[in-house]
């Protein structure tokens, strides 16, 4: 959990602050009271907080978000987001705090047991002619890295949401950087590429990691087909591959989640048509840090 919890890409900074009950409980080993962390990527923080299930509304995770918030205002840092599961006291504790909804996404979750490999086979072979579908476990190769960045940058500009605390990686440079990242933070990629055959460009790609902290769930990442080849079965194929390529690749890995925006119906057909099944929506909060260090009492 270590490199887990510490190592950021770079440019990015990782803050984290521990609640005790006896001051050096942490380094005696005893359980601590819950923890925080703000995540800072260009000017907004992303802040995640988690108090032990037993000590909740004791106002532990309002102590941590005083340090938090004031790290922020002092640093000046203008908006910090929050990426909450919906229906939970997550969203009541940051409401309470004046943070509001910035954007919606459904997350959807692909029990394995459920798929027809059969059926799925034929989703994972009904691509246009003209296109090859190549899978690669930890990264694309060098040689495709450009190709790779540029589908990446094409789709940069399609706005979902006022609010981007997940950052893509569209710059090769970035993206090796990305990947390394993740392998630091025991996060293991695999790939599936639609080859654009004749032009040589990458048509579409699927990226699922699966965490070493938690191998039987994997989170799938981004899924893009660039604009121009769609319509072909791409989008569909290179997630049913991706599905078949798992079932070797990760034998004991019994589920995938995703998150797509709300609004992005082709994917949630695509996702519908694979097996996954909608399970709750996750919700992005932002608020500014003036208004919470005023609400904090600490400005
Ligand atoms: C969200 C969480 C951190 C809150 O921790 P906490 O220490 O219980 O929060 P506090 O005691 O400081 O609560 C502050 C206020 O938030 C609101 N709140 C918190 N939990 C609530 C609940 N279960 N129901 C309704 N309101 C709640 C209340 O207004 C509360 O004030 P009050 O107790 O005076 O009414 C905790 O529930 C948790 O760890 N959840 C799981 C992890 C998680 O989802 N984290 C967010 C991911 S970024």
């Amino acid at each position: 959990m270590r490199e887990y919890m510490s190592v950021t890409m770079p440019g990015e900074r990782k803050i984290t602050w521990i609640a005790e009950k006896n001051e050096g409980d942490l380094e005696r080993g005893e359980p601590v009271l819950g923890h925080a962390s703000i995540l800072l990527l260009g000017d907004i923080g992303v802040v995640e907080v988690f108090v032990h299930p037993e000590l909740r509304r004791q106002g532990v995770a309002t102590q941590l978000m005083r340090a938090v918030v004031g790290r922020a205002h002092a640093e000046g840092f203008a908006a910090l987001g929050a990426e909450v599961p919906g229906d939970t006291d997550a969203m009541r504790f940051y409401t309470r705090l004046g943070f509001t909804k910035a954007f919606t996404e459904i997350r959807s979750v692909l029990d394995l047991s459920t798929v027809n490999w059969y059926s799925l086979g034929q989703l994972a072979d009904g691509v246009g002619a003209g296109y090859s579908l190549h899978f690669f476990p930890d990264s694309p190769p060098e040689e495709l890295i450009e190709a790779y960045a540029a589908a990446k940058a094409e789709v940069q500009d399609v706005d979902l949401g006022d609010l981007d605390l997940r950052p893509s990686s569209f710059e090769p440079d970035r993206l090796r950087a990305s990947l390394e990242c993740l392998h630091a933070r025991g996060l293991r990629p695999y790939i599936v590429v639609a080859v654009h055959d004749a032009s040589g460009t990458v048509a579409g790609l699927t990226e699922v990691v699966v965490p070493a902290q938690r191998p039987t769930r994997a989170d799938q990442y981004d899924t893009i087909v660039v604009p121009r080849h769609r319509g072909y079965g791409v989008g569909r194929a290179i997630k049913a591959r991706m599905l078949f390529e798992l079932r070797s690749a990760v034998p004991g890995l019994t589920q995938v989640q995703t998150w797509n925006a709300a609004v992005n119906e082709p994917l949630l057909k695509v996702n519908a048509e694979l097996g996954f099944v909608p399970d709750r929506e996750w919700l992005e909060y932002e608020a500014d840090v003036p208004d919470l260090a005023r609400t904090l009492g600490i400005a």
